[in-house]
């Protein structure tokens, strides 16, 4: 459910007509809708209120906007974080330290002591070398890190090869079989206060019967741990729950995925955590765009829409499926190829689609692009660096410029040697 709708045969983001956010912002642009990311946040977390305790941290690589993250942070969430840069953002959102979580493969020195510095409430560790080097930096700044152990539980997410993080053969994690033994000896290390485990399997989770067969293998690792002497009394179960891309296509509730931790769960007794982003911020938003030109093919034609692959990057990398839709359709349907002006053969959104029938100057939107859109966008063939608009009711406002390529050229020098 978003608040993506056709008044009087015009799309509207709530109560603004996108073709005002065009005229005003340019093309192309993100558009996000706040009641639609206010809605997702509480269906989340009213689901998770059937669990005993319960902490959500905002995966804030699916929408970093300052924006979203403010709106977020009035709902409740900490945040995960896997960058300073990403801490930086959750901090300024409001964010309790607290409530922020750092995972991420490779946390380097200088990030660890300044999250350390900024109080965070837990650590995610990704092996034993990262906990070391952890307890030394918390030991001489006199602190203690609280952590969980990052387990990779070798299961398969069933999804996208580049989305899936808890196979084996993934860099994800500490080995299953080794983890009880590397939590033990983590534990006695001072400057470190080791309290339960992590685990994260992939993105875009389509069932949820991996994320059921992972969750069923942490938790008898959980008991191995504790059954040697250790505490736990954290788990943080990852996000991963998808959202569907193509009207029609069925996904897992909510409320479903909460039923099926409070199953597993039961009688864990621990606070468990959660790092959901997609499944927050997907339907959020959409991309705006507009039809450069119809351009005839060899086959269908080929529509050349102003947005490129450096601005929405998921098809391209992931072969990602986005709805496209006309903003103010006439009804008629075309077979179209939909292309970026992007000069690589990727920059491709879609092949031979069925779609509203657009022409030169038409206003389109990609929908269900508010996670994994403008955080992933670049500035590749020196194009501009794609705004972000917010929208509340029939307010609404740009929260994030378009950073023009003039100004991106004039941050390059050409050395002395070379004059
Ligand atoms: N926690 C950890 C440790 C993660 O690595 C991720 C996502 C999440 C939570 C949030 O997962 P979500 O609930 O959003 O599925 N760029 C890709 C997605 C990469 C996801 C990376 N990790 C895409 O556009 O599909």
């Amino acid at each position: 459910m978003d608040h993506f709708a056709y008044h009087d045969g015009v799309l509207h983001a709530e109560s603004v007509p996108l073709p005002r956010l065009a005229d005003a912002v340019g093309t192309p642009v993100y558009v996000y809708s706040r009641a639609t990311l206010t809605r997702h946040a509480r269906v989340f977390r009213d689901a998770l209120s059937v669990l005993p305790a319960v902490r959500i941290a905002f995966a804030v690589k699916s929408n970093p906007n300052l924006a979203v993250l403010k709106v977020l942070a009035a709902e409740g969430y900490g945040a995960d974080v896997v960058s300073v840069g990403e801490l930086e953002r959750a901090l300024a959102a409001g964010m309790a330290p607290d409530g922020i979580v750092f995972s991420g493969v490779g946390k380097t020195h200088a990030e660890m002591a300044r999250a350390l510095d900024a109080g965070i409430g837990q650590f995610n560790l990704e092996s034993a070398e990262e906990g070391l080097e952890l307890a030394e930096i918390a030991r001489a700044k006199g602190r203690t890190a609280h952590c969980a152990l990052r387990v990779n539980p070798d299961v398969d997410a069933g999804t996208h090869g580049k989305i899936s993080t808890g196979k084996a053969e993934n860099k994800f994690g500490v080995p299953y079989d080794r983890a009880a033994a590397i939590y033990a000896r983590l534990a006695g290390q001072p400057g470190l206060m080791m309290r339960g485990l992590a685990l994260h399997i992939g993105s875009q989770l389509a069932r949820l019967d991996p994320l059921e067969a992972a969750f069923t293998k942490v938790g008898a690792l959980m008991q191995d741990i504790r059954a040697a002497g250790h505490c736990v009394t954290h788990m943080d179960l990852g996000g991963g729950v998808g959202v569907p891309y193509k009207a029609g296509d069925v996904f897992p509730q909510p409320a479903e995925y909460a039923a099926m931790v409070a199953r597993v769960t039961a009688g864990w007794n621990v606070v468990l955590m959660f790092e959901p982003g997609r499944v927050i911020t997907g339907n959020t938003g959409v991309l705006l765009t507009r039809v450069i030109r119809v351009k005839e093919g060899a086959g269908a034609p080929w529509v050349v829409v102003d947005a490129a692959m450096n601005d929405l990057a998921r098809p391209a990398m992931y072969d990602a499926w986005h709805d496209f839709a006309a903003v103010a359709p006439d009804g008629d349907r075309m077979t179209a190829n939909i292309v970026g002006p992007i000069c690589e053969s990727s920059d491709t959104f879609a092949m031979a689609r069925d779609i509203d029938t657009v022409a030169r100057g038409d206003l389109a939107v990609f929908r269900t692009a508010g996670a994994y859109g403008a955080t992933m966008a670049s500035t590749y063939n020196s194009r501009a660096m794609v705004p972000e608009v917010m929208v509340d009711g029939d307010r609404w406002a740009v929260v994030a410029d378009r950073i023009a390529s003039a100004t991106i050229l004039a941050a390059e020098r050409v050395p002395d040697f070379l004059l």
